[in-house]
């Protein structure tokens, strides 16, 4: 039988307990995941389809959450848009990163086909395996935070490099960004025609942006690509993360649900925003550093702090599982969610 919670909470249905998975929930804190990348390297097993599919389902198989995304990098169109990219301990690099005008020139807008992108493969196969169980999700980087990656070379705090070229290349940078919509737009839609059910996009960096700045560099361009997806009928998440004073523009997208940050309260933008807008998220991917007490009491107050969870709320961490997590506190967070279903009277309010 399918589970379709999440397409349901999406779609604004009623449902027994909120649908959960958990951003990175492939990843190093697994020892199955530990073992393969013991033998093969980052890129390799993201375009390994069968590396990929194996990797994307260990979640799915140990925890039985709700959705299996497709394991990848939202850096790879960067890849095969022209920049050589390599992951290090450090994280990842961009060894020819973007530095003037004509660096961009040079950028390609890839085709989207199984050749370039081996994880539309992955996504194809896992629809084969498990798609008639649970949602796939496809996911891509929103331009911003592409850009972000594709002018500072490395990851950041505060991504200064990428901040500079902005102000003093402005027209470059609509340039940049521009082509980074529409190559997301084109490996988008293939995702989905590949058989992803759901789009997670990831605007990990919007937040370093002043209110102005995403007006005029994130905003348009994230609109564009969504209204360019619409005609897929494929519900979109948007995840941001520390964006509290970007809110109201974010919600204005059409998007199904929104991802937030811990640093948010869930009810506080369900009453700013409206109902219509589905959340998801929040709990601090801290918590599941603890012990599975704190992890059960944290996960029941989230979800107790919407007032209606029963509609258009997925239960997620606030940002990507840490390696440095135990198991064990990952199960106690989705047993907690499992478990709604059963006290149902006891959440509901
Ligand atoms: O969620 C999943 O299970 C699917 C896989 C996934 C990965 N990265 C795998 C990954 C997804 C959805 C991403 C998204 C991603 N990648 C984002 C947006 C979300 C976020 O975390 O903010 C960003 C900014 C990246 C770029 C990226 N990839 C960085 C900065 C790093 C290094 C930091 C780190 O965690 O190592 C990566 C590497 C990466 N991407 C790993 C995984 C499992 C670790 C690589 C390894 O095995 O060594």
């Amino acid at each position: 039988m399918f589970n379709d919670l999440l397409l349901k909470a999406l779609n604004k249905e009623i449902v027994p307990r909120p649908p959960v998975w958990l951003m990175r929930q492939a990843g190093r804190y697994l020892p199955e995941y530990q073992k393969i990348r013991s033998r093969v390297g980052f890129l390799e097993l993201c375009n390994t389809p069968e590396l990929a599919v194996e990797v994307s389902l260990q979640p799915y198989e140990r925890f039985k959450t709700d959705a299996v995304i497709v394991f990848s990098d939202i850096l790879l169109p960067a890849q095969k848009m022209g920049l050589e990219l390599e992951f290090t301990d450090e994280g990842p690099r961009i060894n020819n990163l973007i530095s003037n005008a004509s660096d961009i020139k040079k950028l390609q807008i890839p085709m989207a086909n199984e050749e370039t992108y081996p994880t539309l493969t992955a996504i194809n196969m896992l629809k084969k395996e498990v798609g008639e169980k649970v949602p796939i999700i496809g996911f891509s980087g929103a331009p911003w935070t592409l850009f972000c990656y594709m002018t500072e070379g490395y990851s950041s705090n505060n991504f200064n490099k990428a901040k500079t070229f902005l102000y003093t290349n402005p027209q470059a940078s609509h340039q940049l960004l521009s082509k980074i919509t529409n190559t997301l737009f084109l490996y988008l839609t293939m995702q989905v025609n590949s058989g992803a059910h759901v789009l997670q996009i990831f605007d990990t960096w919007a937040g370093i942006l002043s209110q102005e700045d995403y007006r005029t560099f994130a905003l348009p361009y994230l609109r564009q690509l969504i209204s360019d997806l619409m005609p897929l009928k494929v519900p979109i998440i948007l995840y941001t993360n520390n964006s509290h004073h970007l809110l109201p523009k974010i919600s204005m997208l059409k998007i199904a649900a929104l991802s937030l940050d811990w640093r948010c309260n869930l009810q506080e933008v369900r009453d700013n925003f409206g109902a219509s807008l589905g959340l998801q998220g929040n709990l601090d991917p801290g918590v599941l550093l603890t012990n599975q007490t704190v992890v059960r009491e944290k996960t029941k107050s989230m979800i107790q702090s919407l007032k209606n969870w029963q509609t258009g709320y997925i239960c997620n961490l606030g940002h990507g599982v840490l390696p440095q997590t135990p198991v064990e506190n990952v199960h106690a967070m989705l047993d907690t969610v499992f478990e709604i279903a059963n006290e149902s009277l006891v959440y509901a309010k």
